[in-house]
């Protein structure tokens, strides 16, 4: 009857962390349009970067797909829904062409950015867009203006590369996602460089990005560990990674679900830092926590560094549609 003592572990838990007004939003659309309009209801790329979510919204009866064309024809009247990351203009106007009812869900933070982007233009600025090239919001930001009118900057090198045609007519958005610190470090660059570029009118990284990155910057000096719970395509908490290592946790991983840690490559660890990207569930933090209590002492410490009040409106077709009996 002798129990194996288990190791003190103090697990210090991050707020805010998780789910941002954007993403609860998106998601709260497409639960919506299924009441509403019945299954199924098509969802244009995954609606948050989550499989949880989107495996969870398929059970409801949510069919997620890449393009327009691949929805069937028999199939024209169901609504379907645009992601959180936003759209290049080109969508709509397809879905127009095509017929289909769609939803927006793009995130309003998102299409602040798009207006500011727009802005510039209208201003007779050529836009540099500071993100990643390749994720879907990069692609709706860029797919605002015509071809030709956005460049991408990814990186300090990129901002040292970048030759633009006319160096006194730029504006620069950013994807809202990005790390807070080599954000500005690339804007310092290009500022460096092309003195009269412009900023957008409101900042284009979000709140819920600012947010997290600094309880993580509060919690990760001195872990032996630090996991954030998230997606391998979800930009937002691949900087919570790299901002826990740079703020001086010993080591730090994405992790989608509990049952892919790795024990032994965790090993004897004292704290643990934690966190959750703004598209990753609760019960995941939860499932995480609970994992580490079956083979810990662990304690829990919160560092919190802001409370978050956000909170937007679905759609106006979807607002009288009870979100009750799930
Ligand atoms: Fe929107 Fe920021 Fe979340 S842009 S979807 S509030 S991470």
């Amino acid at each position: 009857n002798i129990q194996v003592k288990k190791h003190p572990l103090t697990i210090r838990l991050c707020g805010p962390r998780g789910f941002c007004a954007g993403v609860d939003r998106a998601i709260q659309i497409v639960v919506l349009a299924l009441k509403a309009y019945g299954a199924p209801v098509y969802v244009r790329h995954e609606i948050v970067h989550n499989r949880y979510v989107v495996e969870g919204l398929e059970a409801k009866g949510a069919i997620f797909v890449e393009e327009l064309d691949e929805i069937p024809a028999e199939h024209r009247q169901q609504p379907v829904v645009f992601s959180a990351h936003g759209v290049p203009k080109s969508v709509p106007e397809d879905a127009q062409a095509r017929n289909l009812f769609y939803l927006d869900a793009t995130c309003p933070l998102v299409s602040k950015v798009h207006k500011q982007a727009m802005r510039h233009q209208r201003l007779g600025r050529h836009v540099v867009l500071i993100g990643h090239a390749g994720h879907p919001e990069v692609i709706g930001t860029m797919g605002q203006l015509p071809p030709g009118s956005v460049s991408l900057v990814e990186t300090i090198e990129d901002a040292d590369a970048y030759e633009p045609a006319d160096a006194d007519n730029l504006g620069y958005v950013t994807q809202t996602t990005l790390s807070v610190d080599d954000t500005a470090g690339v804007i310092a660059r290009l500022t460096e460089r092309f003195p009269n570029l412009q900023a957008p009118a409101a900042d284009s990284i979000c709140y819920a990005t600012t947010n997290r990155q600094e309880a993580v910057k509060q919690a990760a000096p001195g872990c032996d560990l630090f996991i954030v719970v998230g997606a391998p395509n979800s930009s937002n908490s691949k900087r919570l990674v790299e901002v826990a290592l740079r703020a001086g946790s010993m080591r730090s991983m994405l992790v989608q679900r509990a049952s892919e840690l790795n024990w032994d490559e965790i090993g004897d660890i004292r704290t643990l830092g934690l966190s959750a990207g703004a598209s990753a569930p609760e019960v995941i933090v939860d499932e995480i926590i609970a994992a580490f209590k079956e083979r810990f002492d662990a304690g829990i410490e919160l560092a919190i560094t802001a409370e978050e009040t956000e909170n937007f409106l679905v759609n106006r077709e979807l607002r009288g549609v009870p979100l009750t009996h799930e």
